[in-house]
């Protein structure tokens, strides 16, 4: 199942199956494909999202992140012609995942861009002015709003990705708790109190971490392992767990306000 290990809003979650069995079909059919992009704040899930949508597909992918780009300098642009290349020579069709696209596929006004830069981005626009039926892009960015009009014009739908409410943040952190701590394997035995793991405490720590994201709650969680491992009897108490969280709120703040003042928040970053 493509959405096993994810944890979305309910309607968003929807949208998601129906992309996965639209792609599906699409494939089957041999239509032409639709081209998406996943944008919202870090940490919210687009990239596992895409790499699980490419790995349950049944088709081939290929995963390339923006930063990747610009160390090529003027290799770029033909790297850039030779994956679509190698995509127009696909028999079952292909998705092609751009992680973190803003760092390529920016604004060509933006004064930042070089001229390399340029030319990959053109290359990318050159190979995608037509509906292909071989090949689906997916583009991820935490700032949409930095992409090059073009590109936006490229996609044919948008998913936000939101941070988690509260049922999502219940969710996500019995995710991790259980993934990292109760039913890891592979590690040395973790106990956990009983008194830890109570409904009560992960209402309590699902009020306190408001306004974070799905890896932050996952950091939150490899901290209290951590800090369990740390003691003689490698047992994660109620009062170590909720100290942890208190920290990892603290730190959380800290970290927003350096960004408010340096006029990043409302930007995604
Ligand atoms: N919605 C989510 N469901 C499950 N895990 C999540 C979710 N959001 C974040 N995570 C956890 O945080 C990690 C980082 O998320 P990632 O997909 O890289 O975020 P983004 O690409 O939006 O910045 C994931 O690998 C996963 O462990
Ligand atoms: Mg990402």
């Amino acid at each position: 199942e493509v959405l096993d290990k994810v944890v979305l809003e309910p309607s968003m979650e929807k949208r998601m199956k129906s992309l996965a069995e639209a792609t599906r079909n699409t494939q089957k059919n041999g239509a032409p494909f639709r081209h998406i992009l996943f944008y919202g704040p870090p940490g919210t899930g687009k990239t596992l999202v895409a790499k699980q949508l490419a790995l349950h597909s049944n088709m081939h992918y290929a995963i390339m992140s923006g930063g990747d780009v610009l160390p090529l300098r003027d290799g770029a642009v033909t790297a850039i012609h030779k994956m679509f290349q190698w995509a127009n020579a696909s028999q079952g069709g292909l998705i092609l995942f751009i992680d973190e696209a803003e760092a390529f596929l920016k604004r060509r006004s933006d004064p930042t861009m070089g001229e390399e830069m340029r030319s990959a981005l053109n290359a990318l626009l050159y190979n995608t002015g037509t509906a292909s039926k071989k090949f689906m892009l997916v583009l991820a960015t935490n700032r949409p709003g930095d992409l090059d009009l073009a590109v936006a014009d490229r996609v044919d739908e948008h998913l936000f990705f939101d941070l988690p409410g509260p049922e999502e943040r219940e969710r996500l952190f019995r995710l991790f708790f259980d993934k990292l701590i109760t039913k890891a394997d592979g590690h040395g035995k973790l106990e956990v109190a009983e008194e830890a793991q109570t409904d009560e405490v992960f209402q309590k720590i699902v009020e306190m971490t408001e306004g974070m994201s799905g890896r932050n709650l996952e950091k939150i969680v490899i901290s209290a392992m951590g800090r369990a491992y740390g003691t003689n009897s490698a047992t994660l108490t109620k009062e170590m767990l909720l100290d942890v969280v208190q920290l990892k709120v603290e730190q959380f703040e800290t970290r927003q306000q350096m960004m408010a003042e340096q006029g990043k928040l409302g930007s995604f970053v």
